[in-house]
């Protein structure tokens, strides 16, 4: 277990944007803002051809920060800061002066082009250093992730080929290109990844580089089918799992989402595993809970499953139809009892309506060998299924039970989180930055 150590949240990580002049270089726009959501501190770099097609005023302005466009700063040409005599001894401004391009890369924990160009990437293989960006990539230490863009005969060009060969050699780090219609007006392999797929490669590489946790979240209702068009389901949205996955991932921490259906969207950063019924998801469990630090289980696994699956669709009319269910298994009573002996974390979820709802609550706590239990009354409307709110209890082993008040799932989630990192013995150097 990772006991006692600390971590810097996504909010205290810097990520470097070189643009380069593709046309897709208006989509840095949307690479900046996601980035930004996620409280990430962005520092763009453009080449004088990325100006052409992308505006460096839009970029400043949502990455909150002074785009890097020249080595040189034109503004210092007119009265070199070393020349004036005055202000010798007093303060160094000569000091920035020319090394923009150190600093920006210093300043990283990874750099992102995107989009890249043929022309960066031919740069970089061969070591020319000419202009800020090429330059800043060259003095780099930290990871460098490429995402190219350009016309596919362009991409399938032998020159581009050994070059992309030889960086991913060295180390350097891709996503895409994508296949499909080019901006050119042909088709192939050339297309920029989209922002969220740059971002979430991004991310995942941020994360990787972390000293947090591990974590497993499962989310959102199983579907059993019973014919080729039908299922047996819930009505969970997902969105509780969901939020946890984020709040962890803000929180500097590595997870792995098993998904099942959701109703919402998923969220970028994280290992995702797609998951339909309730044995696949206990396969996906069984197979990562092993070196997770923490389990949470918010998924409302269905209860049963069809005895026998019909390969035709069950015809429909007027007759009474029945269908023979037998139990899923219990993915958490199997699991949680094995992960308490070894020392892991586990978190549960109970849906209990009624007024013994704490009782049975601390029942399946005991039963699933737990270290908290999530108790949650989905009849009331501010904690409904698919709302975004919800009012949940946290019950402990110990007898405690902390209710807390009607709140979003991502406030609740915050919550869960922090208490499962202590549970964790895990000392989050978070707070100060992440506010509530
Ligand atoms: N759970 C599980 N596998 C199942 C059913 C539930 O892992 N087959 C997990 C859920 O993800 C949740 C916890 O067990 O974290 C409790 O789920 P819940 O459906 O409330 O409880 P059940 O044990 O299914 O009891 P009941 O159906 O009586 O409410």
């Amino acid at each position: 277990m990772a006991a006692q150590q600390s971590t810097a949240p996504l909010a205290r990580r810097t990520v470097t944007l070189g643009v380069t002049g593709g046309i897709a270089a208006y989509k840095a726009a949307e690479i900046v803002r996601l980035l930004r959501q996620m409280g990430i501190h962005v520092q763009v770099a453009m080449t004088a051809a990325a100006t052409r097609l992308m505006s460096a005023h839009a970029l400043a302005t949502l990455s909150e920060h002074r785009v890097a466009l020249d080595l040189f700063d034109p503004s210092l040409d007119a009265t070199p800061p070393s020349l004036d005599v005055s202000s010798w001894g007093k303060s160094q401004p000569s000091r920035e002066v020319g090394i923009d391009h150190i600093a920006l890369s210093r300043r990283a924990d990874l750099m992102v082009v995107a989009p890249a160009t043929a022309n960066i990437l031919g740069k970089v293989a061969h070591g020319i250093a000419d202009d800020l960006l090429s330059t800043t990539i060259m003095a780099s230490s930290v990871p460098v992730l490429f995402a190219p863009a350009m016309n596919v005969q362009m991409w399938e060009n032998a020159a581009v080929e050994e070059n992309v060969a030889l960086l991913r050699r060295r180390g350097y780090l891709f996503v895409g290109p994508a296949a499909g219609a080019l901006a050119c007006g042909e088709t192939g392999t050339g297309r920029m990844a989209e922002p969220t797929e740059i971002v979430d490669a991004v991310v995942r590489e941020l994360l990787k580089r972390r000293h947090g946790l591990r974590v497993l979240v499962t989310a959102g209702p199983t579907e059993e089918p019973l014919d080729p068009v039908r299922v047996l389901s819930n009505r969970s949205s997902g969105k509780m799992g969901v939020a946890i996955a984020a709040e962890a991932r803000d929180r500097g921490h590595l997870v792995t989402l098993v998904a099942g259906p959701l109703r919402c969207e998923l969220p970028l950063g994280v290992e995702r595993i797609a998951v339909t019924t309730a044995e696949e998801m206990q396969a996906a469990v069984e197979t990562h809970e092993a070196e997770a630090d923490l389990l949470v289980m918010t998924a409302a696994v269905a209860d049963y499953h069809a005895k026998v699956v019909s390969d035709a669709k069950l015809p429909s009319g007027q007759k009474a139809l029945s269908v023979d269910l037998v139990p899923n298994p219990d993915i958490l009573a199997a699991v949680g009892p094995k992960r308490r002996e070894r020392g892991a974390i586990t978190i549960g979820f109970a849906l209990e309506i009624g007024a013994d709802g704490d009782a049975r609550a601390r029942q399946k706590l005991e039963a699933k060998g737990l270290d908290m239990i999530v108790l949650n009354d989905a009849t009331r409307a501010d904690s409904a299924f698919g709302g975004d709110t919800t009012r949940v209890a946290l019950l402990t082993p110990e007898g405690d039970a902390a209710q807390l008040p009607a709140q979003t799932k991502r406030e609740a989630a915050r919550e869960i989180v922090r208490r499962a990192e202590r549970l964790c013995g895990f000392l989050p150097t978070v707070e100060e930055t992440h506010p509530s």
